[in-house]
């Protein structure tokens, strides 16, 4: 069975999954092994390394797929867009920052814009500004975020921006989230932490690992990682990862770690170039509980698919005459049979 949805059709894909453009971890041959199983896959373009953008592009030759950009980050390496428009991806997803620089550039080269956003104000604006579909990306999300939780900002969305297709991001590591989302009125999900755990992400093996032992009582968001990177951003968003040592000393202390932050950066990248993920970050959501192991990205849009699939068959069996229906239960049940 197909769950064919406005974003599928937009799109033209089959199946209403998009992989999110995790910076440095979906690289080339994650975001191709997801497109190849018939959803998106978007690189991170993260915060613009020229070089590694020329590398994972080379990948994909051939592949429909997206690129995503941290908007402010963009802002100061422009370039970077064009060198991926260039390219010629199927779309463009811009997060975290003002989209109107890059509105009319991505529009002229034929690529479908969508903006990540993660509040209701957010969504009004970006659609205002032409975006052809949104992602209403909650708190519970894996990397930065906001404030919002994905289960009414999703909804909320969908009716300020009718009819433009929402995406739901955020918590959504399975079919029973797949098919949740799609009740919400979204048409199709972004999914970031589920495919970290993928065969083709770049992050490192022993993170990979910690994420797939984490529950999802594990995580926490904040700043402590982007002080210690170095990474200066904006509010109102911030970083979700699994919580660890260097997380559970500073959390409390934010001040105090910004006195002493180049010392912190080079124990970060000691850390993470020796695999000690008791210091550097596994950036992860709260959908980790729901990882529970390493598998090919094909192998995760198939499962989710199908799971989510079953369900909706399920709960349209369900639905079927209990007299007496009103009639807009009626509806939604005929509604639901189509599936
Ligand atoms: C490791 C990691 C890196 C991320 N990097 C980016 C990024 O560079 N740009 C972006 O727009 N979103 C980024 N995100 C957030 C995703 O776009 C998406 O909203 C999120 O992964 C969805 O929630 P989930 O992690 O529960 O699936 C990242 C997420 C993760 C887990």
């Amino acid at each position: 069975m197909l769950l064919t949805t406005p974003l599928t059709d937009r799109l033209g894909i089959t199946h209403p999954v998009l992989l999110a453009p995790m910076a440095g971890v979906a690289g080339g041959a994650l975001a191709a092994a997801v497109s190849r199983a018939g959803g998106l896959g978007f690189l991170g373009g993260g915060y613009g390394e020229a070089d590694w953008l020329e590398r994972e592009l080379g990948l994909l030759e051939g592949t429909r797929f997206g690129i995503g950009f941290i908007t402010w980050s963009l802002a100061q390496r422009p370039a970077l867009l064009e060198r991926a428009l260039a390219a010629r991806p199927t779309a463009v997803m811009l997060a975290f920052g003002d989209i109107r620089p890059f509105v009319e550039p991505i529009r002229a080269a034929g690529a479908v814009l969508i903006c990540q956003i993660q509040t209701v104000k957010q969504a009004r604006e970006v659609a205002a500004l032409g975006a052809d579909i949104l992602v209403a990306q909650g708190t519970e999300a894996g990397g930065h975020a906001g404030a919002r939780a994905t289960l009414p900002l999703v909804p909320e969305v969908v009716d300020a921006v009718a009819p433009l297709p929402v995406v739901a991001a955020g918590g959504i590591a399975d079919g029973r989230g797949l098919a949740a989302a799609l009740m919400l009125g979204a048409s199709g999900v972004l999914v970031g932490t589920r495919f970290y755990a993928a065969e083709e992400a770049l992050a490192d093996p022993r993170a990979k690992e910690r994420l797939v032992a984490a529950d999802g009582d594990a995580t926490l968001r904040g700043p402590i990682f982007d002080i210690a990177r170095g990474r200066d951003w904006p509010a109102p968003w911030n970083l979700r990862t699994l919580e660890n040592t260097f997380a559970r000393r500073w959390r409390e202390n934010p001040a105090g770690l910004r006195t002493r932050a180049a010392r912190a950066r080079a124990e970060i990248e000691a850390a993470r170039a020796a695999g000690d993920f008791d210091i550097a970050p596994v950036i992860a959501g709260e959908a980790a509980g729901l990882v529970r192991k390493l598998c090919p990205a094909a192998e995760i849009v198939d499962t989710m698919v199908a799971e989510a699939a079953a369900l909706l068959a399920d709960a349209a069996g369900h639905l079927r005459p209990v007299p007496p229906l009103s009639e807009d239960a009626r509806d939604v049940a005929r509604d639901l049979r189509g599936f």
